[in-house]
């Protein structure tokens, strides 16, 4: 971009547009609608009673019954989405709670939709972390290493497609950032016949430390990190637009960036270039450093709030997933 020619002081005087409300009213170009918000929910078996995440403070872990409460009084403040989460009691090296029709993700899919219909669009998180004991996003390669086998995974990833579009899911999030992930779950998807499932693919996905809490927030059993298949941050922005593009040739119908705020360079770019929508996730320690700071009297929440979600938007993000939408949908004008 190049500066623009401006009359000097004092025939320019920005000011003038800031004096008041109204003014500022007037010329603002950047705002958050409730129906651009998205809610990721965490669902959890073989729980009586909601249980809190502490490093996330109000958000909880719920029942079937209290998640089905909150989906409708989420839609009733005009959310846009819903993104679930699932938290077996049981798992295991292949995460065989992902693809089962009983699974806690598969059930509390299949009453939201039945509860909810079209109400809302509702979204399935797509991959393995929550279901497997080692907590990998996928299958390891059984070589003692460590490492997660990209291809075995997209057979499992193939598996919980089909589960998750049987359940009612409108859009799935595939998440794991295998290769070639978004162009298997079509193919299973096609092949299945939920041609009008669609993809919401996480590309570009940084390995961060802002994901902390959400290891609390899904009972997560990871040992170590997911280097070896997400994003490392001293990348830029090439890399980015590379995993877009793969992401959009295997047929993404959205494409998200995540984590949001300290990768707003990297959202504006995928924005400028996306031919499909561009989602951002404001994240679970996004969520804790504002929750955390607020906490302490050092920040003024609903203006962080607003705030950071408006930076989101003004990046380039028609869609943002956030644990705060219902309350920002209420703050939204
Ligand atoms: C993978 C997944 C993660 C998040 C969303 N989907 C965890 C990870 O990739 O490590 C993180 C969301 C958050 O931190 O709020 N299932």
């Amino acid at each position: 971009m190049t500066l623009p020619e401006l009359p000097g002081f004092p025939v320019s005087r920005p000011r003038r547009l800031r004096r008041t409300a109204a003014l500022r009213r007037l010329v603002s170009e950047v705002g958050v609608r409730p129906a651009d918000l998205v809610l990721p929910m965490f669902v959890r078996e073989g729980i009586a009673d909601p249980v809190a995440v502490t490093s996330m403070p109000g958000v909880v872990q719920h029942t079937q019954e209290s998640l089905v409460k909150a989906a409708v009084a989420a839609v009733e403040a005009g959310v846009g989405g819903l993104m679930l989460f699932g938290i077996p009691t049981d798992k295991d090296g292949r995460g065989s709670g992902a693809d089962d029709p009983h699974g806690v993700l598969n059930v509390a899919l299949a009453r939201l939709r039945a509860e909810l219909g079209e109400d809302t669009v509702l979204m399935a998180d797509l991959c393995l972390d929550e279901f497997a004991d080692h907590g990998h996003c996928g299958v390891l390669s059984g070589d003692g290493t460590g490492e997660v086998d990209n291809d075995a995974t997209l057979e499992r990833y193939a598996a919980m497609a089909r589960a998750q579009a049987d359940a009612g899911a409108h859009l799935l999030g595939t998440s794991g950032m295998m290769d070639g992930q978004v162009g298997v779950v079509r193919a299973a998807l096609d092949a299945a016949g939920h041609v009008e499932v669609g993809i919401l693919g996480y590309a570009p996905k940084y390995a961060s430390g802002f994901y902390g809490p959400f290891r609390e927030a899904v009972n997560s059993s990871l040992v170590g990190d997911r280097k070896g298949y997400q994003q490392d941050h001293t990348r830029t922005v090439r890399e980015a637009l590379a995993e877009v593009a793969l992401d959009v040739a295997e047929g993404a119908d959205i494409v998200m960036v995540k984590p949001a705020l300290p990768y707003l360079d990297v959202l504006r770019a995928v924005a400028d270039a996306s031919p499909v929508p561009v989602a951002a996730y404001q994240i679970s320690g996004e969520y804790a450093m504002v929750e955390a700071a607020a906490e302490r009297g050092w920040l003024d929440r609903e203006r962080i709030i607003l705030e950071t979600l408006t930076s989101i938007k003004r990046a380039g993000a028609s869609i943002i997933l956030t644990y705060w939408a219902v309350e920002a949908a209420n703050l939204t004008p």
